[in-house]
C-alpha cells in the first residue's frame, strides 16, 4: 500500500506548518523524513495517521483517499515519540492492544504477538512491564 500526499497543507491555529507538500511513497519502501527541529516531520506523520487535520490536499493509501478520515479509520499504524505504554500492562499485553480493540480474540491474538515480538528479538521480555525493561 503506497502513501500519496498531494499538495497537503496542515496549520497550527493561524501558523502554516506545512504548505503544500506532495510526496508519493511506494510500498515496501524504508523511508526517512530529515529536517531541522521544527520544520513538521511529527506533524506530518500525525496528519498522515489522522491526529492533525489536513487544511488542504489530499492523502491516498494504496488509492484510497483518506483525507478525512478518523485514526481508527485508516488502518496504519504510528509509533510516537515518547512510547505511549501501558505502564499497567506486559510487552505482551501493549503488543497485544491494537488487534484486541480491533474485535481480535482468542490464541490468534498470542501467536501474532509472539511473532510480532520474537521478529524484533523482543520474544523473550513479552511478560516484563515496560518499568521492568
Ligand atoms: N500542537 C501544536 N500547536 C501549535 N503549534 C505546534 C503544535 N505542534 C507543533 N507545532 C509547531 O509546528 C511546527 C512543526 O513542529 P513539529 O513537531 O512537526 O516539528 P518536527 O520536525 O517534528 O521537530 P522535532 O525534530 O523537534 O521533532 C513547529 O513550529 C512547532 O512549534
Ligand atoms: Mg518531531
Amino acid at each position: 500500500m503506497g502513501i500519496a500526499i498531494s499538495n497537503l497543507s496542515v496549520k497550527y491555529g493561524a501558523e502554516t506548518v506545512i504548505s503544500g507538500l506532495s510526496l508519493d511513497i511506494p510500498e515496501g519502501c524504508f523511508f526517512t523524513l530529515l529536517g531541522p527541529s521544527g520544520c513538521g516531520k511529527t506533524t506530518l506523520l500525525r496528519t498522515i495517521a489522522g491526529f492533525a487535520p489536513a487544511s488542504g490536499g489530499q492523502i491516498r493509501f494504496g488509492g484510497r483517499d483518506v483525507t478525512e478520515l478518523p485514526p481508527h479509520k485508516r488502518a496504519i499504524g504510528m509509533v510516537f515519540q515518547d512510547y505511549a505504554l501501558f505502564p499497567d500492562k506486559t510487552v505482551a499485553d501493549n503488543v497485544a492492544y491494537g488487534l484486541r480493540a480491533r474485535g481480535e480474540k482468542g490464541p490468534g491474538v498470542e501467536q501474532k504477538v509472539k511473532a510480532a515480538l520474537e521478529r524484533v528479538g523482543l520474544g523473550h521480555l513479552l511478560s516484563r512491564h515496560p518499568a521492568a525493561l
